[in-house]
């Protein structure tokens, strides 16, 4: 049994600050069961210490080259990275027919549940057949190696079918989260001019039966590159049917053959873009190749989470769209021959113990989420869970944000039975895979901390001049090393790539990639992160730019002008917080009140949902600093109920008076 060490108080609330964060001082040790059967060891640190590049490259054996490698990194273009030169192979082989092939087709690969109920068990066999026939109905299509596809499904299983599709035959895949709006689909079709949309007629959510392929229609109106839109039959909605664009995926699909040869692709040939938030208004389409990337995922997912593919039933509850659904739903998963779980709906619906069901019905052993959704079950109670048999729960996983030292010892006591390890793992779209973790059997876990970089991962954190700080000291998270799952460039964007990640710090080997996270290292050198240190939010793990959400306000007939922030909010992390001047002015306090709420339905019209102000606050003026830019700190400090910081710098310093007498009023 694990042993709790040090103070016993209750840990620090959820506004953590730097100094709550540091009087943090539990530490969780490894069991020593879990340690002696643990996939990770200390050997891997210090083999990869001693040479890192034959390090990956003994973990790039987890996967079947058809052709070998010969080089295992040429950096000497950098920062565009080359990994395993030479090597080829099929990622969509290595995720399903490899598994298959060693006797392994009677595997479940997927538990799928639907919101309604619904199930469907999908073996390694079937797999197989379903990626198979999507393969050949793509190449039905005209689609070749290179191509883009953009997918916009829910949570069903054509949506692994499809990214597994294009991985085996070199199309490159962009997912599309299907929360995000009409308008954020149409940028990301755009950007990436892809020829196919793969979409369903609707998606069950909360009950209820939401449109997509109306999105869609709108989406691609103009979209010149769409050829086609491969629909699947979710729901049973009706649609707007275009003939000769449209397709059925169960009468194009549904009728091809099972059998599909995979052709060997580089190592470098694209993978997928995913499109992130940065500091301006036009998402980074982040591009991931395949042979790095997938030996990543599946080295990660190995040691990470401590995979064992005949008796684990693994759970990410992340979407497909995000990047952690397609690391640690898909791709590292399937190349380490996973059982999964795969869940359509919300965990509330049809009530608040959903997840705990699921959990128990399929006796999941190993869980990954995020600490908003843990902090939601901790507001929910946690009499919920205690309902449920969770004994099958022998690993637990965070993801997305910072968590709090409350939630993480409210998640392994109440989750996982005061016993399990607790992985907080962080990583970004941009590195393809988890970097900085504890790893299961081996490292000693404080809540709260994602303790240290992975065997093969190298980071720093380093002052505004690039210097490495002391223990104790904080400064901005780097990482100055090339990894395998690094991305490899913004899509269409080479300057753009250069600037946001390896321009800012430098060491005497060249650039080095500045993460945008503030981090902290304890007194015993533990990395602790601290949340973005640029213009991106963090709203329930998912990467909102402040300027995305001033441009869809502006672009609205009423307001003039706009500032965002996001301010510290006990469930979602952070919550969007808007200021915005009217055009015109002299809103009554009621008209006020039904204008706002148009503009918050106005962003997640734009954007999407997930982009929805919590608050709009009308005001006045603006803090500005002489030169005109918005200082959002101060703006910041209104919106968390702070005293104000230092407004010396402003350029007309009532301003904030105005802005606080404008706030005592309805608005
Ligand atoms: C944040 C999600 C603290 C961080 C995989 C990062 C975290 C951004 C953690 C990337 C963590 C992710 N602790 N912060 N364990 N994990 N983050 O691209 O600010 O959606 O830069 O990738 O999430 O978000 P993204």
């Amino acid at each position: 049994m694990t042993q709790q060490t040090g103070s016993a108080e209750s840990g620090p609330s959820s506004a953590a600050t730097l100094d709550n964060l540091l009087s943090e001082n539990r530490t969780f040790p490894p069991d020593e069961d879990f340690a002696r059967s643990a996939n990770a060891t200390q050997s891997l640190y210090d083999e990869a210490a001693a040479d890192r590049e034959a390090f990956w490259g003994s973990q790039a054996e987890r996967l079947h080259w058809d052709t070998p490698w010969t080089q295992v990194l040429d950096w000497s273009n950098a920062p565009f990275a080359k990994w395993f030169v030479g090597g080829r192979l099929n990622v969509a082989y290595n995720c399903v027919d490899r598994h298959v092939e060693s006797g392994h087709g009677d595997q479940v690969a997927i538990h799928w549940e639907g919101e309604p109920g619904d199930t469907r068990t999908i073996t390694y066999a079937d797999l197989r057949r379903e990626v198979a026939k999507t393969a050949n109905a793509l190449t039905s299509l005209g689609l070749t190696a290179g191509d883009r596809v953009a997918i916009y499904l829910p949570m069903i299983p054509e949506a692994v079918f499809s990214m597994l599709a294009c991985a085996r035959l070199g199309l490159t895949h962009s997912v599309v989260f299907g929360g995000f709006s009409a308008e954020a689909l149409r940028t990301r079709i755009d950007d990436a001019e892809a020829s196919l949309v793969i979409t369903s007629d609707g998606q069950n959510r909360r009950g209820k039966v939401l449109g997509l392929k109306e999105n869609v229609d709108t989406a691609v109106r103009d979209a010149h590159s769409v050829r086609n839109v491969l629909v699947v039959r979710r729901t049973g909605k009706d649609v707007e049917w275009h003939d000769g664009r449209d397709v059925w995926w169960h009468d194009l699909v549904d009728t091809q053959s099972e059998e599909h040869t995979p052709e060997a692709f580089d190592a470098e040939h694209p993978l997928f873009i995913l499109y992130t938030s940065g500091t301006t208004g036009k998402p980074k389409g982040i591009l991931h190749t395949s042979g790095g990337y997938l030996t990543q995922a599946a080295y990660t997912h190995h040691a990470v989470f401590d995979l064992k593919p005949d008796t684990d039933v693994y759970w990410c509850g992340a979407d497909v769209g995000w990047v952690t659904g397609h690391s640690y739903i898909v791709y590292g998963p399937l190349a380490n021959r996973a059982t999964s779980v795969m869940y359509e709906g919300t965990p509330n619906t049809p009530h608040e113990g959903r997840w705990w069901e699921i959990v128990q019905r399929y006796r999941v052993s190993i869980l990954y989420t995020a600490p908003t959704t843990i902090r939601t079950f901790m507001k929910w109670g946690s009499d919920i869970p205690a309902r449920h048999d969770l004994s099958s729960l022998r690993l637990l996983g965070s993801v997305g944000e910072p968590i709090n030292p409350e939630a993480w010892m409210w998640y392994r006591e109440h989750i996982g039975a005061a016993a399990t390890p607790v992985v907080d793992t962080w990583w970004q779209t941009e590195t393809g895979g988890i970097m900085i973790s504890p790893l299961p059997g081996v490292t000693a876990a404080k809540p709260g901390s994602a303790m240290g970089t992975l065997p093969g991962i190298s980071a720093k954190i380093v002052d505004e001049n690039g210097v490495e700080v002391g223990r104790g000291g904080g400064g901005y998270l780097v990482l100055d090393q090339p990894w395998p799952g690094m991305l490899r460039g913004i899509w269409g964007d080479e300057q753009r790539f250069r600037d946001t990640y390896w321009s800012r710090f430098r060491d005497e080997s060249g650039p080095i990639y500045f993460a945008g996270d503030g981090a902290k290292y304890d007194a015993e050198g533990a990395i602790w992160l601290l949340g973005r240190v640029d213009d991106v939010m963090n709203v329930s793990g998912h990467r909102i730019s402040t300027t995305e959400v001033e441009s869809a306000l502006v672009a609205h007939s009423s307001v003039a002008e706009a500032a965002v922030v996001g301010a510290a909010d006990a469930t979602t992390g952070q919550g969007i917080v808007a200021f915005v001047i009217l055009r015109g002015g002299g809103e009554s306090a009621d008209e006020g009140a039904e204008l706002v709420k148009r503009l918050r339905d106005h962003v997640a019209k734009e954007i999407g949902p997930i982009a929805k102000p919590r608050q709009i606050l009308v005001v006045p003026e603006l803090p500005k600093t002489r030169s005109g830019k918005i200082m959002r700190r101060l703006l910041r400090d209104v919106a968390e109920n702070r005293e104000l910081g230092d407004v010396t710098t402003l350029q007309d310093s009532s301003v904030m008076d105005l802005i606080s007498s404008g706030l005592a009023k309805p608005a």
